[in-house]
């Protein structure tokens, strides 16, 4: 059984300073052209529905063969859709296009650069570049279905190529966030066993032309140190024919992806028939444990339901352009970048660099000059926006007719800067509530269908039951004034099939908690445990107020606090460490890690740079604590435990509460003090 875990935010707590907000409505304009506007859309997907109403999602989707089961319950919790049927996500993004749309911007690739030119690649162009790359994928490096592939790109035309070449073969890639250390990269090199890594020479962050390259070094040496040789490294460039960093191309390992490609000019290569059930992609993300988990997504099930959503909740149409402003490297950008979107033949932009680069205009200079009217984004980016451009928006000509938040809970105040300046009053918003393991939305408002509140994502989307529990797995109710556990009834087609090579884990963390038949094969029997508190409204609305485990998150991006823990000891000064979550005005959270040195160290600020740095190498520079607090001991339970809840309290200059229970009460007087002084 899982540990049972308390939720800390009450209700109580975050009431004080976020009420429940009015209902904003969608436009008459937006309505008359939204793609789902059929109230019945919610009894068609009720649970007495269930699971056949996936089907209707499935059916946007072309398959070689039809399956002839919806849903496998046999390995339960390990859940099998659309089985007996086959088909190929590259076929479905790219191919079925061909015929009515072969001249249509698939993507349109902005480099950061503003004196570099935005490059459109057509459907028939992407089906060209997939084609070439899959067949050097499979000729020259010799992959085949089912291998997995590591592939640590930055944003780029050539990161959806190459996923999309990996989908046409059958090929398992585990994208690795650009932004990941060399380090991080190496770990997931070795969980998934991959001996091809695909990368690229350099690209540009804030202006500058980074040296990603040298992370790929990094990555095979660590990757070998731990039992993982890998055979080869594919280098696209950034500037195709002129290699651009400064870390020299090692010989019989590393290979120009633009050089080689040469050879497989015009080649096709015959999708795979997959089977539904047969992986797609891994995507690590943070948990309890210092390890990450390697969520793996099927084929059948993930498409189909990123394409539905991408339709109903996304409402992309065919004349759109539509632009997601997260990283690939992340699920938002897997799901809604790349597969969702593509499977529904729409156009997407694809931004290199940071949405303030040159100035806080970035996003709406795109804008206006790609006319895109689809925006979908994450709270951090949107408050930073808020904070350094706030009248940025006026200044540009695009018009919105949907907008999008992602990731995190966004405050009300926030929401309504986006609605009023960056939608003009005119967009329809959706707050998107899901998760990495999720694949796909699980909650927010169908934007033809019902009216907006800020703050809150909605009620599930078609298909969701959620359900909150409190800790005794008793409901509470809508309006219910009280958060719980937040959890989905029913399994859906999105949802990841297992944690790559660990079953058990999978079953423990996701299912173990709410589940009391281990051994029933009914869905009844297995709520999915998201880890997340919420409250529901009367009006049967959720609002999520965040983790109830130690995952932390900043700017959207999930980090485990035991994974920064264990970077920081990588450090051989530290003796033991403690990372809490403080809140920031733009971040969301930030994490504060508390040190406490080996015998005969001493304190210095040298000491704690050297802590912070080796946080940013073992994992990235988004993992850099606020500040390392060096600290003559840890706040300890009689049990030996730190006490997190203590220095988060510090941290978050809230009251300590009642500390007396402790082993060494009077360390957080001092610990405090210490914070109190560094604010002189
Ligand atoms: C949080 C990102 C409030 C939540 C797609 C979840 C949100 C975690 C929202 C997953 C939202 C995501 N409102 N909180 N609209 N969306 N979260 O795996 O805590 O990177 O469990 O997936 O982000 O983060 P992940």
């Amino acid at each position: 059984m899982a540990e049972k875990k308390v939720v800390e935010t009450t209700e109580n707590e975050i009431a004080v300073h976020w009420q429940e907000e009015g209902l904003f409505y969608p436009s008459t304009k937006f309505i008359a052209q939204a793609n789902m506007t059929d109230e019945t859309i919610y009894d068609r997907f009720s649970l007495d529905n269930f699971p056949e109403c996936f089907k209707e999602y499935a059916d946007m989707l072309d398959w070689y063969k039809y399956w002839d089961t919806t849903l496998d319950t046999s390995d339960a919790p390990c859940w099998k859709w659309f089985v007996g049927g086959e088909l190929n996500v590259s076929y479905n993004c790219i191919d079925r296009h061909l015929e009515k749309n072969r001249n249509k911007t698939a993507i349109h690739f902005v480099p950061e650069l503003l004196e570099e030119k935005t490059e459109h690649i057509t459907y028939q162009e992407l089906y060209v570049r997939v084609n070439e790359f899959a067949a050097l994928l499979r000729d020259f490096a010799g992959l085949k279905r089912g291998d997995r592939v590591t592939i640590h790109m930055p944003m780029s035309a050539e990161l959806p190529i190459t996923m999309l070449a990996c989908a046409r073969l059958g090929v398992i890639h585990s994208v690795v966030f650009g932004g990941f250390s060399g380090k991080a990269c190496a770990d997931r090199i070795e969980d998934s066993n991959s001996r091809v890594l695909i990368t690229m020479d350099s690209y540009y962050r804030g202006g500058k032309l980074l040296d990603h390259k040298a992370n790929a070094d990094i990555s095979c040496e660590l990757a070998e140190e731990a039992g993982q040789k890998v055979d080869k490294v594919l280098v696209w460039e950034r500037y195709p024919g002129k290699y651009s960093s400064k870390t020299p191309m090692v010989d019989g390992r590393d290979y120009s992806v633009n050089t080689i490609l040469k050879d497989y000019y015009g080649k096709i290569i015959e999708p795979e028939r997959m089977k539904a059930e047969e992986p797609l992609f891994l995507m690590y993300t943070s948990g309890t444990t210092g390890k990450p988990k390697g969520c793996q997504h099927g084929t059948g099930g993930y498409l189909s339901y990123v394409t539905g959503t991408s339709k109903y909740v996304q409402d992309i149409q065919p004349e759109d352009v539509y632009w997601c402003a997260a990283d690939i490297g992340w699920i938002t950008g897997h799901s809604y970048i790349v597969y969702g979107p593509l499977s529904l033949g729409a156009s997407t932009v694809i931004y290199e660099g940071i949405p303030t680069y040159p100035d806080a205009g970035r996003c709406w200079k795109i804008s206006q000059d790609l006319g895109v009217n689809i925006f979908h984004t994450s709270p951090t980016a949107i408050r930073a926006l808020r904070k350094v451009g706030p009248d940025e928006p006026k200044k540009y000509d695009f018009e919105f007719k949907h907008m999008t938040t992602v990731g995190e809970p966004i405050e009300p105040e926030v929401w309504k800067w986006y609605q009023k300046e960056v939608g003009k009053g005119k967009a329809a918003i959706v707050d998107t509530y899901w998760q990495t393991e999720t694949g796909g939305f699980l909650c927010s408002t169908l934007p033809g269908l019902k009216p907006m509140k800020p703050g809150s994502c909605g009620p599930g989307v078609p298909g969701i039951h959620p359900i909150i529990f409190d800790e005794n797995g008793k409901e509470l109710g809508q309006g219910a004034g009280k958060a719980g556990n937040i959890c989905i009834q029913n399994p859906w087609p999105g949802i990841f099939q297992t944690i790559w090579g660990d079953r058990d884990r999978f079953v423990d963390t996701y299912f173990a908690r709410y589940n009391t038949k281990p051994d029933s094969k009914d869905w009844r029997d297995w709520p999915y445990l998201t880890g997340d508190a919420a409250v529901q409204a009367e009006d049967g609305y959720f609002r999520v107020l965040g983790r109830i485990d130690d995952v932390i998150n900043v700017s959207g991006h999930r980090l485990g606090t035991k994974e920064i823990e264990s970077a920081s000891l990588c450090a051989t000064e530290v003796a033991e460490a403690a990372v809490v979550p403080v809140k920031d005005d733009i971040k969301g959270h930030v994490p504060d890690l508390y040190i406490s040195l080996k015998p005969g160290i001493d304190i210095t600020d040298a000491v704690a740079k050297k802590i912070s740095d080796t946080v940013c190498d073992e994992i990235g520079k988004i993992a850099r604590p606020r500040k390392v607090w060096l600290v003559a001991d840890m706040p300890k339970t009689r049990s030996g435990k730190i006490m997190r809840r203590v220095l988060a309290s510090i941290s978050n200059e809230k009251d300590v509460g009642d500390v007396t229970t402790l082993v060494n009460p009077d360390i957080v007087k001092e610990i405090k003090q210490q914070y109190d002084n560094s604010k002189k």
